[in-house]
């Protein structure tokens, strides 16, 4: 007994895998449409039976926003984002003046975020359309292809498939592009039977496509290029104010610039005068020097400015920073201290602020600062 139930549980596990598979391999194509009337919608109808008509095919009818005609009111409403996860699309559209109509040029106008991520890329998709009269209503495939071809879809036309077989009697809504009907034409019944035939030709079209390149575009991961923050902004952002370049004291330039690389030095100077002067620990405590430290590397961040000719998005890596401290012998968290400087060039700069760094301590410095910032940028 326990035997059977075990080749049972085995078959049944097999059969689980063999299905999943099936439903792996099969092409799931959106009938996706918009309409006012329900014309568009009673050819959606016969696209979707055309792909179902082929094997490992799957299809789902859906429309782009919430209709109150009582004939689309039950019809679930695709997302944007599930655009995606089909293996084909099949568009349909009332044409409006020669063109797509504004229900699905607003839903279109939605996959811009689709669009840079490349998501679409090389999904068949295939423009089925109601028209009226059929004024411009291979203009209006047309225009509908611009935006699917902009997502780099690959376009799926009727060519003259069928035409043999239609009613040649009555006006019909061929077209080499895609199917339409000829919804205003009095006298018949619309879509005609013809009409109805070639969309579900245009089904069977797409399906064999979708099936073909199913698995070829496979969608990679895309990683988007890392935002370049604009640096100037950020300053804006995080209201960080850059001083006035201080004048230099003596015999020296506020930078120096060798090849791609800048040189800088500064003290803790604001408005003429040195910022919490003195030694840590006789004159100040760590705070006052860190607030020192602040003032010390933002005016290293105004002259590296200066040297960049004023646009900060020129700076390419913040390569060394050196922060020297008036300390007492005894002294050994430098480190905490010059985490102030390091701190505001990460923040500043993102990715591009991360440096090397040496910290150490002096028993004096220039003007009674107490602290001095040596710094080196690599730079555009
Ligand atoms: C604003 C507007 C513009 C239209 N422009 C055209 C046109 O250029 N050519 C045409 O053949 N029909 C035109 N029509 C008619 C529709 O395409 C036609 O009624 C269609 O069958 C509507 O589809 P639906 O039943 O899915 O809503 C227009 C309709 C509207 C409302």
């Amino acid at each position: 007994m326990k035997k059977l139930h075990i080749i049972l549980a085995g078959i049944l596990t097999i059969l689980a895998v063999n299905i999943s598979v099936a439903q792996e391999n099969k092409a799931k194509i959106l009938v996706l449409f918009y309409s006012d009337n329900g014309g568009t919608y009673e050819l959606a109808k016969e696209v979707a039976k055309g792909i179902e008509s082929e094997k490992n095919t799957e299809t789902v009818i859906k429309q782009v926003k919430t209709s109150s005609n009582p004939k689309l009111k039950n019809i679930p409403v695709a997302s944007v984002d599930e655009l995606k996860s089909y293996d084909g699309i099949a568009f349909g559209s009332p044409v409006y003046f020669g063109n797509i109509s504004t229900g699905m040029s607003e839903f279109l106008s939605k996959t811009v975020n689709l669009w840079t991520k490349h998501a679409l890329e090389g999904i068949p998709a295939t423009v089925f359309m109601s028209a009226g009269s059929g004024a411009g209503k291979e203009l209006a495939i047309q225009s509908f292809w611009n935006s699917l071809a902009v997502h780099g879809m690959i376009l799926v036309p009727t060519g003259i498939r069928g035409n043999e077989n239609i009613d040649k009697n009555i006006p019909q809504g061929n077209t080499v592009l895609g199917t339409t009907s000829l919804n205003s034409v009095k006298n018949t019944e619309r879509p005609s039977q013809s009409e109805r035939y070639l969309a579900e030709l245009q089904g069977k079209t797409i399906a064999k496509v979708s099936l073909a390149l199913k698995g070829t575009f496979v969608q990679k991961e895309i990683i988007p290029t890392q935002e370049k923050a604009d640096v100037n902004k950020v300053l804006q952002q995080k209201q960080i104010v850059l001083p006035q370049v201080p004048k230099p004291a003596g015999n020296y330039q506020p930078y120096v610039r060798s090849g791609n690389l800048v040189f800088i030095n500064q003290v803790a100077l604001k408005d003429g005068k040195i910022v919490n002067p003195g030694k840590l620990g006789t004159a100040l405590n760590e705070q006052q020097v860190k607030e020192a430290t602040k003032v010390t590397m933002l005016n290293v961040l105004a002259v590296l400015r200066e040297a960049v000719g004023g646009d900060l998005n020129k700076v390419k890596q913040c390569v060394q920073l050196t922060g020297i401290f008036n300390t007492p012998d005894d002294y050994a968290k430098h480190a905490d201290l010059m985490n102030i400087a390091s701190d505001l060039t990460v923040e500043v700069f993102g990715e591009k602020g991360k440096h090397a760094r040496g910290t150490l301590g002096a028993s004096s410095l220039p003007v009674n600062s107490s602290v001095e910032i040596q710094a080196v940028f690599e730079v555009e």
